[in-house]
């Protein structure tokens, strides 16, 4: 049994180990050590440094439209507040009271407005289904949630500010205006990697203890002791050779998952997100100014369905000077979770040419005043996906409750930071609450709708089989040659 003496060893220090560990060590939990392979204390989960988990990237969408799914709606509005106070508290501390990588200009979140749009004239249903929802069980925010080319809430807009009436315009070249949708003015931005510095933060002040870096933050197996059909964990070996003997064992480790926990292969899947970035010169401070989260704010763009569908997005620029986009639509899988990255041993430095080729065409027409720079950077950021999009935080069947799962991010997680920790708790506590039931251990079926993880080895969207994109490829964002799709 879980006892706050307990010794925990959590496995990876994304947003589920972070998350989990403050809300067991602010519970009274005692004995809690986050292992990870990259060494946060020193590169500051900046992906420029090495980092390649999800977490550690400069922005995330924050939003809390949710469609009908309202335990995630009501789970985003309860963690805004955090966000709020959080940045609060950052704005009001000096300089010393902050740890290293952090400073009091470090806003966690930016309130730029997010806008939802999709291609056509009709709303699409995931919108409508939000802002229905959002009606009948939270009223008030959806006052702040405003419908394209809609004349009486642009009205509305204009009462509140002339400047929100800009930014409701400020994507209205993407497929020609052709499109629906809705912009939120209390959703925004999070600043990934400030974000997970400060949470690493206060963990270490509520007594969490960190092993980073490679080799000994770095696991290289479990220490598993096999009695049949009960097995159990008593701990981790590390890369530098060291064992680490625990009551319990919580793998967060993102993609990299199911190669800790072989079990795990059906329940969660790697898959490559394309990230792509413009670097703005300092020069021109018209676009600077222009993309700033206080004119511009944060998007996501759907079409299509099943294999032809697309969401992309774009994010208000950087203080340091960059603009990111985002691809998830057919997806690149890796079905062994040995996720590729910059980094990896086997580094990549393209992305797949599909999704890249897609985005370009959107960017090209919604914002033609970047044609001239192409884009500068690229990044394959690795989701973790579910059969089903919600999360597995449960203990590993057979295991005598030694091992626990903690994962599953499906490309939604990063707005919980501050918050999911709580329910994950409850999960390890064995308190049922509202997500107990859709985070359970599960593993993809066949004949039933799994999110594409049944297909294998042999699957088409295996990352081997998937068609890259040349370097040059980038530079372009019009009438290329190597344009080919
Ligand atoms: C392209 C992309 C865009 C996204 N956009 C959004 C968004 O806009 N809004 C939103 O809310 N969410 C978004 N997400 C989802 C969000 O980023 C994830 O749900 C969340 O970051 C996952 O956190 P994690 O802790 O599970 O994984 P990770 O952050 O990947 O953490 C896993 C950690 O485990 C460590 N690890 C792995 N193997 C080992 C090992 N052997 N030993 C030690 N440590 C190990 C890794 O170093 C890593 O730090 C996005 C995700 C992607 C990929
Ligand atoms: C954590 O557990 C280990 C192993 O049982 C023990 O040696 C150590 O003193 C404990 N630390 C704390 C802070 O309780
Ligand atoms: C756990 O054990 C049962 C009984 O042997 C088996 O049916 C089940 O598949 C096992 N679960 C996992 C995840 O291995």
């Amino acid at each position: 049994m879980l006892s706050q003496d307990s010794k925990i060893i959590i496995v990876g220090g994304g947003v589920f180990g972070l998350s989990t560990s403050l809300w067991l060590a602010r519970a009274g939990y005692k004995n809690i050590t986050i292992y990870d392979r990259c060494a946060f204390d020193k590169s500051f989960y900046n992906p420029l440094n090495g980092c390649d988990g999800a977490s550690a990237d400069i922005n995330k969408v924050f939003r809390m439209a949710y469609a009908d799914q309202v335990e995630y709606q009501q789970l985003a509005i309860e963690a805004r507040d955090i966000w709020q106070a959080w940045t609060d508290k950052i704005m009001a501390s000096s300089p010393s009271e902050l740890p290293d990588g952090l400073t009091p200009e470090d806003k966690l979140l930016h309130v730029c407005g997010s806008y939802f749009l999709g291609e056509g004239t009709v709303l699409r249903d995931y919108y409508r289904d939000s802002l229905v929802t959002m009606e009948k069980t939270a009223p008030e925010f959806r006052k702040m949630q405003f419908l394209k080319d809609n004349g009486e809430e642009e009205a509305r807009l204009r009462k509140i500010s002339e400047k929100w009436v800009e930014k409701y315009h400020a994507i209205d070249g993407i497929n020609n205006g052709n499109t629906n949708g809705f912009i939120d003015i209390q959703a925004g931005i999070t600043i990934a990697d400030k974000a997970c510095v400060y949470t690493r933060f206060l963990c270490e002040q509520a007594g969490v203890n960190f092993v980073l870096g490679d080799p000994q933050g770095k696991l290289s197996s479990l220490i598993v002791e096999d009695k049949g059909v009960q097995k159990r964990v008593k701990g981790i070996k590390t890369y530098d050779g060291l064992s680490h003997f625990g009551d319990l064992v919580i793998v967060a480790a993102g993609s990299w998952t199911a190669s800790i926990i072989p079990e795990a292969h059906h329940t969660v899947e790697a898959t490559a997100g394309t990230v792509m970035f413009i670097d703005i010169p300092k020069e021109r401070q018209d676009l600077w100014k222009k993309f700033h989260p206080d004119n511009y704010p944060v998007w996501s763009y759907r079409k299509g369905d099943g294999d032809n569908y697309y969401q992309g997005g774009g994010f208000p620029i950087s203080k340091e000077g960059r603009l990111k986009f985002g691809f998830r639509g057919r997806k690149a899988a890796s079905r062994i979770s040995t996720p590729r990255t910059k980094y990896s041993k086997q580094p990549i430095d393209t992305v797949p040419l599909y999704g890249l080729s897609r985005m370009k065409e959107v960017i090209a027409q919604g914002f033609p005043e970047l044609v001239e720079f192409g884009f500068t950077d690229s990044r394959l950021c690795w989701y973790t996906d579910s059969p089903d999009n919600n999360y597995v935080v449960d203990y590993v069947p057979n295991y005598s409750d030694s091992l626990f799962i903690c994962t599953g991010g499906s490309g939604h997680a990063f707005k919980f930071l501050p918050i999911l920790g709580k329910h994950i708790k409850n999960q390890l506590e064995r308190v049922p609450d509202q997500f107990t039931a859709a985070w359970k251990w599960r593993v993809a079926e066949e004949g039933k709708p799994n999110n594409g993880l049944l297909e294998g080895e042999e699957g088409p969207r295996e990352m081997s089989r998937v068609e890259m994109a040349d370097r040059e490829f980038f530079i372009c964002l019009l009438h290329c040659s190597a344009d080919r799709l």
